[in-house]
């Protein structure tokens, strides 16, 4: 059943045939595209071995329809949902509240059903910032960050982790430098102890790269390119170093070009699997207020990568 496919006129007409289900849906993912989605696997795979009997399924949900969608959760009988591309920033505008974090992130990954209100959060930057001491035994707090790929959702997300964790520096870069120019200035507050270039704004060019590599200990890649052999690098490989941690957010199966370059240079390396699992934990413990099977879900995502 993880590969159904259901469509936001499933819960818009009241979410029968959702709950007509054995278990019954009671979470899901809404995105455009979604059948892609891996999430299904593991949260299903946690919500059997926690004993609870829910489902949770993909629902292809376009633009237009989210708001409407999201709203008709409670009434189809939700306890939430998680949020993907490109419904973050609208699911935000939609929910009734959201915390701390979501706001300053412009988006939701996740939504809560209370007493017929949302609720939304974001599990994306917490779920890096667990991804990366799971990876590399290493906190964002004591780390000088590049992000590629800053001025996207996901960049957003990550740079407004590593500025709440107060990272000792911060490199946004982005192809469309002005978005970066935009987001440092709005978390220059968060780097205001210490030299003036705690934080960066650069573009993606080959020498603003070299000329910051030198100071950093984890780039993390927050495009959405990198998985074709005929990729362009983002990072070229003369510039990885053995020192630098590397994680690439991009999670579909084989290694991305980042990874492979990365590696051959004698640096560790990661793909954005672990955020994907730690993210949807994430989500799973604000449903249910409980820790997540972590290991369960691990193995399921595991199966299906
Ligand atoms: N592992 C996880 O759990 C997880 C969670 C969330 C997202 N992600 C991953 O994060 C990635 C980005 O998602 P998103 O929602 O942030 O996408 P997005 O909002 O569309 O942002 C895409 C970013 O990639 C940059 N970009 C696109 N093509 C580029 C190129 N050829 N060279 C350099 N930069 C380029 C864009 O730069 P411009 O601003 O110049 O267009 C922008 O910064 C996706 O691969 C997604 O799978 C992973």
């Amino acid at each position: 059943m993880s590969g159904t496919v259901y469509s936001a006129a499933d819960i818009l007409s009241g979410g029968e045939l959702l709950t007509a289900l054995t278990p019954p849906a009671r979470l899901s993912v809404v995105g455009d595209p979604v059948a892609h989605s891996k999430s299904p696997v593991f949260h299903n795979a946690a919500l059997q071995a926690a004993g609870i009997a829910a489902r949770y399924v993909k629902i292809h949900v376009r633009p237009a329809e989210l708001p409407a969608t999201l709203r008709a959760l409670p009434a189809a009988g939700f306890l939430g949902t998680n949020v993907t591309i490109p419904h973050k920033a609208g699911a935000l505008a939609t929910v009734d509240e959201a915390d701390d974090y979501a706001r300053k992130s412009g988006a939701v990954n996740t939504v809560m059903v209370d007493a017929g209100h949302l609720v939304g959060f974001n599990t994306d930057g917490p779920g890096l910032l667990r991804a990366i001491r799971e990876e590399f035994a290493a906190d964002l707090r004591d780390l000088r960050v590049m992000i590629l790929g800053a001025g996207g959702g996901a960049g957003r997300a990550i740079a407004v982790q590593c500025a709440m964790e107060n990272c000792p520096r911060l490199v946004l870069v982005n192809r469309t430098a002005e978005k970066v120019t935009a987001l440092a200035s709005e978390l220059a507050p968060f780097f205001h102890r210490g030299p003036a270039d705690r934080i960066v704004a650069i573009p993606h060019d080959v020498q603003s790269l070299r000329k910051e590599l030198a100071r950093i200990d984890l780039v993390i890649n927050a495009t959405s390119v990198g998985m074709k052999e005929t990729d362009d690098p983002l990072v070229p490989a003369s510039l990885l170093t053995p020192n630098l941690l590397v994680y690439d957010t991009v999670y579909a199966s084989g290694t991305s070009r980042l990874v492979a370059d990365a590696a051959a240079a004698g640096a560790r390396a990661a793909n954005g699997l672990s955020m994907l699992l730690h993210q949807g934990a994430l989500s799973f413990e604000i449903w249910f207020q409980r820790p997540a099977p972590l290991d369960i879900m691990r193995a399921a995502l595991l199966s299906v990568s």
